[in-house]
């Protein structure tokens, strides 16, 4: 089986030095990325040489001043040059880095293949139009046997290649994360078992990251009940991996990301319809975020101390699988009532956020989880559900989703949500009822975090992975939430305090 690991984009993407001989002979496409004003470069006027005019007749045409920005127009075996086409694709004017981006998504959607040329008429630019290309060409083709074609690679042309490569080096490694992410949750759970899972997370130590395995045994010694409940019925063993980023040079207190790893969830007895089940190997989807972030960090040797703390583990029905009336006992000590065995990624975050902040004593806690459907009634698969105990670290992580261009609402965690949990037998029960559902499973989450540390709950369940293509992603795992953590980190959690 081939496996494919981004260490790097290095083998996807190559920076040359402007050449206009280079140019002449590229045997595949070319794509010129090209505004309404400053168009009249030295290379531009060269290669508009070459095709004897054909470029300038191109971006003078009507047509051309008629195009959207990310739209464009081809011109096809031009003379003079031994490239197949030349994509010219219009850039906006305005210098909005988001706009940029999706001229970078459109080009991908554009040209699939052969060898591609981009020539980057200014540095800033070419980063921004890279990073949206290769989130757009992302597909997972593991288990295509025919059509197997290999990820996209691009040429891109420079004056200084250089100082583009280097400025490039954060966009992979975010790159990379956002690939990372993205594979883990489209891996089908046969596949991507328990084990599997945590053999690739053991894997990042190759970059720098501590990572630690935690078995069922020591789970059982901490008292993580909940969590264990819900793998009862699988034959994957549950686990808990630990994977830690420290800055040597900083001893603040860390940052701690949790991720909800169900790598595949049936329901259990309470067992789902079947239409649609298959999408539930993404249930892991808030694993894959903490993952790739970790990833990212440790690729471009962040300044920040971040711990991953990740909970993997299988729902399924079976004889040894918990059943609806069981009551489960927290590693907080609080009783469950599990009124529905479908309602398991709190069983599994109670004890993870418990374990977290009693082993760690973070700054700050952030979890991740495809937690409710009922989030997807409420935001559809715009928005991420955000809800959170402290209004500073909230409107941190709103503000740096909305400059990663990733959408995220803040919902309520009103007190008199709690009173759904009511449990008639238990300290709480595990489902609070038909209304609210996104809300009363966060405030479930809330009874395991202290008052005193700033948390935040994002139920990624709409927009972890898509049944329709988008600017910035095929079909399936979307990698949701890595950019966003990313800018986080940078913004919030670099500075020396
Ligand atoms: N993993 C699901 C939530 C989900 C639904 C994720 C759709 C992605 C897409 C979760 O474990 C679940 O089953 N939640 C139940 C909770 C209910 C039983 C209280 C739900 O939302 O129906
Ligand atoms: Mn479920
Ligand atoms: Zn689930």
């Amino acid at each position: 089986m081939i496996r494919r690991i981004y260490l790097l984009l290095s083998d996807n993407v190559e920076f040359l030095k402007l050449n206009i001989d280079v140019i002449g002979s590229w045997p595949g496409k070319i794509c010129l990325f090209i505004g309404e004003v400053k168009r009249n470069t030295p290379e531009l006027i060269k290669i508009d040489k070459l095709t004897h005019g054909a470029l300038t007749r191109c971006i003078k045409s009507s047509e051309f001043k008629k195009l959207e920005y990310t739209e464009s127009l081809l011109v096809s075996y031009p003379v003079g040059i031994c490239a197949t086409s030349i994509q010219i694709i219009k850039l906006p004017d305005r210098k909005r880095s988001d706009l940029i981006r999706e001229t970078g998504a459109s080009a991908a959607d554009k040209v699939k293949s052969g060898r591609i040329l981009f020539l980057a008429l200014s540095e800033c630019n070419m980063c921004e139009i890279l990073y949206g290309f290769f989130l757009k060409s992302y597909s997972f083709d593991t288990y295509k046997s025919r059509n197997f074609l290999p990820n996209q690679a691009v040429s891109v042309m420079s004056k200084v290649p250089s100082a583009l490569k280097k400025k490039f080096m954060s966009f992979e490694a975010l790159l990379a994360g956002i690939y990372f992410t993205r594979d883990l949750i489209n891996e089908p759970a046969n596949i991507l078992n328990t084990v599997e899972f945590s053999t690739r997370l053991e894997e990042l130590s190759l970059l720098g990251l501590d990572v630690k395995i935690l078995d069922e045994g020591e789970l059982q010694k901490l008292g993580m009940n909940a969590l264990l409940a819900v793998g009862r019925g699988s034959s994957s063993p549950s686990k808990v991996v630990v994977i830690e980023w420290k800055n040597e040079n900083s001893n603040h207190k860390p940052l701690l990301l949790v991720g909800k790893g169900v790598v595949f969830d049936s329901g259990g007895i309470s067992i789902k319809p079947a239409g649609g089940m298959e999408e539930m190997v993404m249930d892991m989807g808030g694993a894959g975020v903490v993952a790739g972030v970790m990833k990212t960090i440790a690729l471009r040797r962040s300044k920040s101390n971040v711990i991953g703390v990740i909970g993997l583990v299988e729902n399924m029905p079976d004889g040894n699988s918990q059943r609806p009336g069981d009551i489960v006992k927290s590693m907080k000590g609080d009783t469950i009532e599990v009124i529905n065995t479908d309602a398991e990624g709190r069983l599994v975050l109670c004890d993870l956020l418990w374990y977290a902040q009693k082993q760690f004593r973070p700054s700050a806690i952030i979890d991740l989880a495809t937690l409710t459907g009922a989030v997807i009634v409420a935001l559809g698969h715009e928005n991420a559900g955000i809800f959170s105990n402290d209004d500073e670290i909230c409107e941190q992580f709103l503000k740096s989703a909305e400059l990663s261009g990733e959408g995220a609402w803040r919902m309520p965690l009103s007190e008199n949500y709690a009173k759904l949990l009511k449990s008639r037998v238990a300290d709480i029960a595990n489902t609070g009822g038909r209304g609210a559902g996104a809300c009363t499973a966060a405030k479930f989450l809330e009874r395991f975090v202290s008052r005193e540390i700033p948390w935040v709950h994002i139920d990624i369940a709409g927009v972890a992975f898509s049944r329709v293509s988008s600017k910035f992603h095929n079909k399936g795992a979307t990698g949701w939430g890595v950019s966003s953590l990313n800018r986080m980190i940078i913004d919030f959690y670099e500075k020396n305090k």
